[in-house]
């Protein structure tokens, strides 16, 4: 089970029950007993008056005569009694007719005994001495039964109220022990990177939930300073590489500038200043992805509608193609605005953009199809290259990882769909990668949250300046 709440209550109640069986079983050994104790005494008070009435008859009164007493007095006592009158020899010498003509058979050394008889059921009896006689008075059990009959029912019933009233109770239980770790939890929640100096609030009482609270504050304190200490190193690091890297770049363009290189040590220095780019390339993008993980990157989302966004994306991609003798077409139907910042919306659309032309052969299509439908804003991205084996399609997304094929010289660091993910997930969305169409190619979908109109519109080809920018 999931719920410690839950369990707890569980346990409460399963505790109660136990503990109310346990008093049921203990008292109903005494109730028993008590209720026997009773009929024990009711039988030897019978035989205290058995007894009296053959006192009268004088010493050693003869078989006849305690005969005629004893069934005189059964008569009185509604054959509440069924006596049993042994003589010295072991013969039966009377038998009260409610036995029915069987055998009590009092157990040797028993005073007091237990016997179950056909039709009679229990009966509970006692062995006196009577002179020379022996006389077993014995009583139904009936009574003693119905005794705890009855008590059981009340345990029945007892036990249902009482696993109601101790659900009740175990949950109020539950939660009252829980209340301080939900509140724990919903700090806890809150605490992000970008608000790390708020902190779970520490009763008073010196007990192993504030302990805890305690324990996972001075957690948060170093996890604000080591947060504090990789700000500061990212704004140093950014300060310290990228100065150097400019000035190596600007010494390296002198040198071409003056002229006086000897042609090999120009082409040397051309692929220096190549280099030297693409490092500063690098550089700014881990910047901007340790950044974003530090949340330091605020969004400034203004609602746009992002028929204008893909209109002027259009423009740079169609050269962007055209460079690479590949084509572009742009799709987009639907009708409302979504909370972006257009110049993150577009990196990663021109790094979606650079992907496919880069993976895809001369002559081939890459299409850009965009829909506002249902409160989102879903962009797939289609090229008819090579595609990405399915069990690399989340790998891709992972910093410096690069499928490199024979013949790929693109210059990439592996860093670019990192950066879109981030980007997308910075603006609420989500981004994947799937099969083009027909399961050629690959096709990178990323979607965001939108506010669209109720109904849906029909789709509908983005009119746009470029002569080759498709209208269907
Ligand atoms: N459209 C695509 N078709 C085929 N493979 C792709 C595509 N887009 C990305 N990839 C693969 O994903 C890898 C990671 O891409 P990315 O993070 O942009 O890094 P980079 O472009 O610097 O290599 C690329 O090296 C490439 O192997
Ligand atoms: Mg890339």
């Amino acid at each position: 089970m999931k719920s410690i709440g839950a369990r707890l209550a569980i346990n409460y109640v399963l505790a109660s029950t136990i503990t109310f069986a346990a008093l049921f079983i203990i008292g109903r050994y005494f109730v028993e007993r008590h209720a026997i104790n009773a009929l024990d005494l009711v039988i030897q008070t019978e035989f205290e008056e058995i007894r009296a009435d053959a006192a009268r008859l004088g010493p050693s009164p003869s078989e006849a005569a305690l005969r005629q007493s004893v069934q005189a007095m059964a008569i009185n006592s509604f054959e509440q009694f069924l006596t049993e009158i042994y003589g010295p020899d072991g013969t039966v010498i009377y038998r009260a007719p409610g036995l029915q003509g069987l055998n009590v058979t009092p157990p040797a050394g028993l005073k007091q005994f237990n016997v179950t008889l056909p039709n009679l059921g229990e009966l509970r009896a006692g062995t006196f001495s009577l002179d020379s006689y022996t006389v077993v008075v014995a009583t139904s059990k009936r009574d003693v039964r119905v005794v705890m009959s009855g008590y059981a029912r009340t345990f029945y019933g007892l036990l249902v109220v009482m696993i109601a009233v101790s659900s009740v109770i175990g949950y109020w239980f539950s939660r009252m022990a829980l209340r301080p770790l939900q509140s724990i939890q919903d700090t806890a929640n809150r605490i992000r990177s970008d608000n790390l100096g708020e902190r779970i609030p520490v009763s008073g009482a010196k007990d192993e939930i504030s302990d805890l609270a305690r324990l996972l504050n001075q957690m948060f304190d170093r996890l604000e300073a080591s947060f504090d200490q990789i700000r500061r190193f990212t704004a140093e690091a950014s300060h310290e590489l990228k100065t150097p890297l400019t000035l190596v770049r600007l010494q390296a363009e002198k040198l071409i500038v003056d002229g006086e290189l000897t042609v090999a040590q120009e082409q040397a220095v051309q692929v220096q200043i190549k280099e030297l780019s693409h490092l500063h390339r690098i550089i700014e993008d881990l910047l901007f992805l340790s950044r974003a993980d530090a949340c330091a990157i605020r969004l400034d989302l203004q609602p746009q509608d992002p028929e204008a966004l893909l209109q002027s994306f259009a423009l740079d991609a169609h050269v962007l193609a055209e460079y690479r003798e590949q084509h572009f077409h742009l799709y987009h139907h639907g009708k409302g605005t979504v909370p972006i910042e257009s110049k993150w919306i577009r990196q990663v659309l021109l790094n979606l953009l650079s992907n496919a032309l880069a993976a895809s052969a001369p002559g081939s299509k890459v299409t850009v199809r965009s829909t506002l439908a249902n409160q989102c804003w879903l962009v797939r991205i289609e090229d008819q290259g090579p595609g990405v084996p399915v069990e690399q399609r989340e790998r891709i997304f992972e910093r410096f990882v690069r499928i490199n094929r024979p013949g790929d010289e693109t210059s990439g660091s592996g860093l670019g769909l990192a950066i879109c993910r981030s980007i997308v997930q910075l603006h609420g969305g989500r981004i994947f990668a799937e099969a083009g169409p027909d399961g050629r190619g690959l096709a990178m979908v990323f979607e965001l949250p939108a506010d669209t109109p109720a109904m849906a519109v029909a789709p509908r080809a983005v009119t746009a300046p470029h002569p080759h920018l498709d209208a269907t």
